[in-house]
């Protein structure tokens, strides 16, 4: 098991709060889709989106039934959209577990990750506020437009790191930064605490993403749950490989990403880290991080500034 975050007491009674009630929605699920989906849940996860919401609602006034209706909207967001990358990448495995397209077949993973989005906006229409709304269908809409560009940019060596970060984007961050305007939404915070808490997540969410294409370089397997070098076999560009492009006259980085042979993914690997590439990627994770910490200082003095500040270290800081 990687490091995990350090969250207080109440925040953890909040997050286990949270779980509970997402497992009494799937009682009303049908059975096949409750089933794989509650395997799927058990395989653990950060939760990092719900706590998100709910540090972000507790930066004002707490009100706990919305809170966790709009934590549990954003995770089960997420998991919709874990669920459909499986059945998209044919992935066996997540989190060290069978996933529900291996086990169940694709079409009952469709299902169920149509279920849980379909799940996710029901749970946020007794509020009858549009700006809870429409940051997660935004996000959304996003995390779609991500899965697309990563498609259409598939084995493509010339894109540009501009390329990669709107992809990254559209992939990660839009749904970190929802999840943290949903919650100050939720808090009624004042509207400049809840730009801060969005530049937070956009931030965080760029530098969670770097940090994660990096660990895919240099992770422990055992950890990480799965091999390295995922990335670079399904043609993607991360950032490493967009900044040791300029030193890969043999063309390594080129055929790596076209040839998925062990040897040159292994080559790859070490190519990149050896030409400083991966630590270069680190110093732009860092500054998103950073910035990420300057909004969280800017803000209005909070129960909870302090927690936003260590989920952003942690962010840079874990193993898988
Ligand atoms: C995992 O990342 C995948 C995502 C962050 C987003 C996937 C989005 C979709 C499939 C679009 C459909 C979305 C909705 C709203 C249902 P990764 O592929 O980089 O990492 P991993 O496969 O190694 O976990
Ligand atoms: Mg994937």
């Amino acid at each position: 098991m990687g490091k995990t975050y350090v969250i207080s007491r109440p925040v953890r009674k909040e997050l286990k709060e949270a779980e509970k009630k997402i497992y009494q929605l799937l009682d009303g699920a049908p059975i096949k889709i409750r089933e794989s989906v509650s395997e799927t849940l058990k395989a653990g996860g950060k939760r990092l989106r719900t706590v998100l919401v709910l540090l972000s609602a507790m930066a004002g006034d707490y009100t706990r039934g919305a809170a966790l209706d709009a934590a549990n909207a954003v995770e089960l967001v997420h998991l919709a959209s874990l669920i459909h990358d499986d059945i998209l990448d044919e992935a066996d495995n997540r989190r060290g577990r069978p996933t529900i397209n291996y086990s169940h077949g694709y079409k009952l993973a469709t299902a169920a990750g149509d279920y849980l989005f379909g799940l996710a906006f029901q749970l946020l229409t007794d509020y009858h506020d549009n700006r809870v709304i429409a940051p997660l269908s935004q996000a959304a809409m996003e995390l779609s437009l991500g899965e697309i560009m990563e498609r259409n940019f598939s084995c493509r060596y010339n894109q540009s790191q501009d390329d990669y970060f709107t992809r990254i984007n559209y992939k990660t961050a839009s749904l970190f930064k929802a999840a943290c305007q949903i919650g100050g939404i939720i808090g009624a915070v004042t509207d400049n605490q809840r730009l801060l808490l969005a530049d937070y997540g956009y931030s965080l969410g760029m530098a969670f993403q770097i940090y994660d294409d990096i660990l895919d370089i240099n992770g422990d397997e055992d950890t990480l749950g799965k091999p390295v070098g995922n990335d670079l076999r399904e043609g993607i560009m991360t950032l490493p490989m967009l900044l040791a492009r300029k030193n890969d006259s043999d063309g390594l980085l080129k055929s790596a990403l076209v040839n998925s042979d062990g040897n040159t993914i292994k080559a790859a690997i070490a190519f990149m880290i050896e030409s400083g590439a991966v630590t270069q990627a680190k110093s732009v994770a860092r500054n998103y991080l950073d910035t990420a910490l300057s909004s969280v200082a800017a803000m209005d003095n909070n129960r909870v500034k302090s927690e936003l500040l260590s989920i952003g270290e942690f962010v840079i800081n874990r193993y898988s």
